[in-house]
């Protein structure tokens, strides 16, 4: 496929390949200087580290164009730092960030015809990652490792756009206190593979996850932070040291407090509250913010007052005031918007 024969309109959150991709290798100690390749296989040992022991963590961006037509990025210095922690927490070595930054760059900058219109809906989603690429038997980190950027043009992350959602309390786990919930390691998606196909047969879209060690406070879903609003207007997002810092959410909740105006607590929120709030969202680089209409406990269903119809007022004027930021058209907080 080439870019201009995509729909944008229509793409769903899906990979498309594009023309090319950053690669850079390390080895010895250290870091070549990384290249483009329009070669999207990786070759690997039967016996590469990530393949046995799962070493490999990663991030997500996207780019837009602005309603000017600019080509921007999202924060990007943010999933730099972040990953950055992603790989000390997992043995890994640490990509710099200035090299990330320069790979974001160099990879749109390679893919701009892919980059969707403005108005489309849709964006260039940017996936950096890093996996152990020599072979590694007895359990111990790889000493060889590769770090990529892909893009590929993609739409909304859940079916039917904006709809509201249904969600379920899983009665699986996702993180374990002191575990790996706060850094973007594959194993914590692998581990929730069972938990969403189970709930997509279920009939529901996402599953959200309790703290492991008391099953008694609210987490995050299996790739959203969470956001309540207040029958009073307040934002409350659960804060918790098992759930992955999503620069959405930490976004959202300046501009809660500095666009909107609104009070916002960063708190941990407990399941038997949840009757107690007038709306829901998930929020993320993909989800961005995705009203939740209904939750079920259990058999119990809690229905937001926000309804099953339209997001709620207050993640509505969320919503709209996050992407005119990234759009363009409502001015950003000095350094949030890279162009490229
Ligand atoms: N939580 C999980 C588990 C995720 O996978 C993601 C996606 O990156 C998020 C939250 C949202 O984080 P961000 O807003 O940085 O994309
Ligand atoms: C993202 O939002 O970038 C993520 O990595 C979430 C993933 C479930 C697609």
């Amino acid at each position: 496929m080439c870019a201009k024969e995509i729909d944008w309109s229509s793409l769903g959150f899906g990979y498309v390949k594009t023309d090319l991709r950053y690669v850079s290798d390390y080895k010895d100690g250290k870091w070549d200087d990384g290249a483009m390749t329009a070669d999207e296989t990786v070759v690997l040992n039967e016996c590469a580290g990530v393949l046995q022991y799962a070493q490999t963590c990663f991030e997500g961006l996207k780019a837009y164009t602005t309603e000017d037509g600019r080509t921007v990025c999202f924060r990007p210095d943010l999933n730099a730092e972040r990953m950055i922690e992603s790989c000390k927490r997992m043995r890994m070595p640490v990509f710099p960030k200035e090299r990330f930054l320069d790979a974001i760059v160099k990879t749109v900058s390679a893919n701009r015809e892919w980059v969707p219109p403005y108005g489309s809906g849709a964006s260039l989603y940017l996936r950096p990652y890093m996996f152990g690429s020599n072979a590694v038997i007895g359990v111990k980190p790889a000493t060889e490792y590769q770090f990529r950027v892909f893009a590929t043009p993609v739409g909304p992350y859940f079916k039917g756009g904006v709809k509201p959602l249904t969600v379920r309390i899983s009665d699986f786990d996702r993180a374990a206190p002191h575990g790996t919930g706060h850094i973007k390691a594959g194993l914590n998606y692998a581990m929730s593979l069972y938990a969403i196909v189970d709930a997509h047969e279920q009939g529901f879209d996402e599953n959200i996850y309790l703290d492991s060690g008391t099953r008694t406070y609210i987490e995050e879903t299996g790739g959203a932070n969470i956001l309540f609003v207040t029958k009073d207007g307040k934002v409350v997002t659960p804060k918790s040291s098992t759930i992955l810092p999503s620069i959405t959410r930490r976004s959202l909740m300046y501009v809660a407090k500095e666009y909107l105006g609104l009070e916002v607590e960063e708190r941990p929120v407990r399941v038997d509250e949840l009757e107690s709030f007038a709306e829901c969202g998930l929020c993320g680089t993909a989800a961005v913010i995705s009203p939740v209409g209904k939750i079920v406990d259990h058999g119990k269903e809690i229905c937001l007052p926000s309804g099953m119809g339209d997001m709620g007022p207050v993640t509505k004027k969320l919503y709209d005031t996050l992407r005119g930021i990234q759009m363009g058209t409502i001015p950003a907080p000095e350094g949030w918007i890279v162009e490229i």
